[in-house]
């Protein structure tokens, strides 16, 4: 490994490999795998912590105005103010000295995982196939009540750093419904390093909160939501952001996704809420709200549609609701581990993304049981291609370039970040992954330099460990 304490463990999953392997010692690295020469990597060279310095590798980013940059070998350079100051082809006729060559890694965009639960990390991987509520209710709601600040500030580091272990650099996240845990979940995510815009959970109908009369629920909501935003909207110089988190219709009232939404509005923060997962919560809200059109017009009747607002799964929308969410540009976190683990339903992924639907990828831990984004581009083009043979759709899936691009740019744009993040562009902040390839190759067969095939290795063969740093503006995440 790079000596640093800092980056990911080495693989542990390389025991089928049917190359020789080289003994380990100060050189070798703690990778137990033997590789063909071409892939030797200098190990033992630190990963560079704080900017500015120059990193020689692959490098695979989609681009902001269309279509996807391979370089087989790169310079990528980061500024001492932690943007992107140059991505070019190598060129060996130019001295560079202070280089660190990490090659045959590759750099991505850092992920971004547009929607998970933070308190609810602890049940990831519980109650598969159950139905939504009954899960909720089973699941969720013990543990988001006992999510109070002493559990977050125990839990957090140790969630932040696996996120980043797995190549998550920036999260659109709900804590509980308390202020103390959310407060503390902000102060990790600062000391951590991660890009994170958190919130508050508000529910005044149905709440695990048995602590603040019904009543007095939605007031004390909307100020505690208030005061978070002050305190953490925009700190560590914009790298945290407040968000206003109504759960979801069911435990919502009208008055509350109404007043939500305009405090969202106010102080021009996203408001993150879930629509349309479960047969029976679509049934549910429909008698909750009986003057409604459908699920999403309860959020457009509320004032909480645009280009502000993420909301999560998303997967049965008729018709009338894509149209509504496309024109008010309000962008849908897809969920496709968590739509199967729960058996909600597949998401028609190819009918949104003709349509235009402004789309990231979400985790929702605990209701997707892993926390990689590697997992959701897996998951999401394994559930569209069942989808599209079940229904007889031509259409080709997503292919693997296609999934990064969702995973990175498209959850930038869904957060209003696409001008800074999502992409390895000159000009931007430089929030990026160093992937090792190695650990994803089959036991006999050779290494890439065809981007999708490459990417698709990492995709398809996830190993742990693999994702070997993560930077957000150019600062090395623990993990
Ligand atoms: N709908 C309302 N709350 C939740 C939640 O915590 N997880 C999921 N998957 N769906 C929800
Ligand atoms: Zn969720």
């Amino acid at each position: 490994m790079f000596g640093t304490g800092v980056v990911a463990a080495a693989p542990h999953d390389m025991a089928h490999s049917s190359r020789p392997r080289r003994p380990t010692g100060a050189l070798s690295g703690t990778h137990d795998m033997a590789m063909a020469p071409s892939l030797d990597v200098p190990t033992g060279t630190p990963l560079p912590h704080v900017a500015p310095y120059s990193l020689r590798a692959r490098l695979l980013t989609p681009l902001a105005d269309g279509g996807t940059r391979y370089e087989p070998d790169a310079l990528l350079e980061v500024a001492e103010d932690g943007t992107i100051a140059r991505v070019e082809r190598w060129d060996d006729t130019l001295s560079r000295p202070a280089v660190v060559d990490i090659r045959p890694m590759v750099l991505l965009p850092g992920l971004v995982d547009l929607h998970i639960h933070l308190p609810q990390v602890p049940a990831a991987g519980l109650g598969a196939g159950m139905d939504l509520l009954a899960w909720l209710e089973r699941h969720v709601f013990p543990r988001e009540r006992a999510f109070r600040a002493p559990v977050a500030e125990a839990q957090m580091p140790l969630v932040l750093r696996a996120l980043a272990a797995v190549g998550t650099t920036s999260i659109l996240a709900y804590a509980a419904t308390w202020a103390d845990s959310t407060d503390a979940a902000f102060r990790a995510a600062e000391a951590h390093g991660i890009r994170a815009t958190i919130g508050a959970v508000l529910m005044d109908r149905t709440s695990y909160d048995d602590t603040t009369p019904v009543t007095e629920r939605l007031d004390r909501g909307l100020r505690d939501s208030a005061e978070l935003a002050d305190r953490w909207d925009g700190a560590a110089d914009g790298r945290l952001r407040y968000a206003v988190t109504p759960r979801f219709a069911v435990s919502c009232t009208a008055d509350l996704l109404r007043e939500s939404a305009a405090l969202a509005r106010e102080r021009g923060v996203i408001w993150q809420t879930h629509v349309s997962e479960d047969a029976r919560e679509i049934e549910t809200v429909a008698a909750l709200f009986p003057g409604a059109r459908d699920y999403l017009d309860v959020y457009e009747r509320a004032g909480g549609l645009g280009p502000r607002s993420v909301l999560a799964h998303a997967i049965h929308l008729t018709q009338r609701e894509l149209a509504q969410v496309v024109d008010t540009g309000t962008a849908i976190a897809h969920c496709p581990a968590s739509n199967l683990f729960l058996r909600s339903g597949v998401m028609p992924l190819r009918r949104y993304l003709d349509a235009g639907v402004v789309m990231g990828l979400g985790s929702d831990v605990a209701g997707g049981p892993e926390l990689s984004v590697f997992a959701q581009m897996r998951v999401g083009a394994y559930a569209a291609s069942a989808r599209s043979a079940l229904t007889g759709d031509a259409r080709p899936p997503l292919d693997p370039l296609g999934m990064l691009r969702v995973a990175t740019l498209g959850g930038a744009r869904a957060l209003g970040m696409a001008h800074t993040i999502g992409s390895l562009e000159p000009g931007k902040e430089a929030d990026l992954i160093a992937v090792d390839p190695r650990p994803t190759l089959p036991p006999v067969g050779e290494d890439t330099d065809d981007p999708a095939e490459l990417l698709g290795r990492l995709v398809f063969r996830e190993r742990a460990g693999m994702v070997r740093g993560a930077w957000v503006r150019g600062r090395l995440l623990p993990v």
